[in-house]
């Protein structure tokens, strides 16, 4: 056990951890984060998705021992009230079945529209096939994605 600091969600915190204790479980075994899944254990699912400065992830590949002194967002860091375009893209667009998967895919679209804020469906796809929903929900997530996408930038061009 190793006392490890780090940052998640804009607080900061300080916890006792083995070096070999994934992200994933820190969040929502200690810190109570649920939203974030365990899908695979070993990075293909993206189930675990979550963003260090706006890059998208996973969580189940980041040992206690590499994120000392980091900061994270997870779904619940998303918005403090459910109002991030992607996650009213979602909602519009009625994208999730049972769910699993979808903190995850949204965590993963917010990754690819902040490096890419104009996709095409070849970019989504390549991004967002990364990633599995055995509720094979991709259609509707291309679509929450490109929603997104336009408010995101709507917004850009309106702010002062
Ligand atoms: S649980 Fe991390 S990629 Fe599957
Ligand atoms: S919505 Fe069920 S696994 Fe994706």
């Amino acid at each position: 056990m190793a006392e490890l600091r780090l940052t998640v969600n804009g607080a900061p915190r300080t916890l006792e951890v083995d070096d070999d204790t994934p992200l994933l479980w820190i969040l929502r075994d200690q810190l109570g984060l649920t939203g974030t899944k365990f899908g695979c254990g070993v990075g293909v699912c993206g189930a675990c998705t979550i963003l260090e400065n706006g890059k998208a992830l996973r969580a189940c590949q980041l040992p206690a021992s590499e994120i000392a002194g980091r900061s994270f967002t997870t779904i619940e860091g998303l918005s403090p009230d459910v109002s991030h375009p992607c996650q009213r893209a979602w909602m519009e667009e009625e994208v999730p079945q049972c769910g699993y998967c979808q903190a995850g895919m949204i965590m993963t679209a917010c990754g690819l529209l902040n490096e890419h804020p104009d996709p095409n469906d070849h970019l989504i796809d390549t991004v967002m096939s990364d990633s599995v929903c055995r509720c094979g929900t991709y259609p509707r997530i291309r679509k929450a994605i490109y929603r997104a996408a336009a408010e995101i930038r709507e917004k850009k061009s309106s702010s002062p």
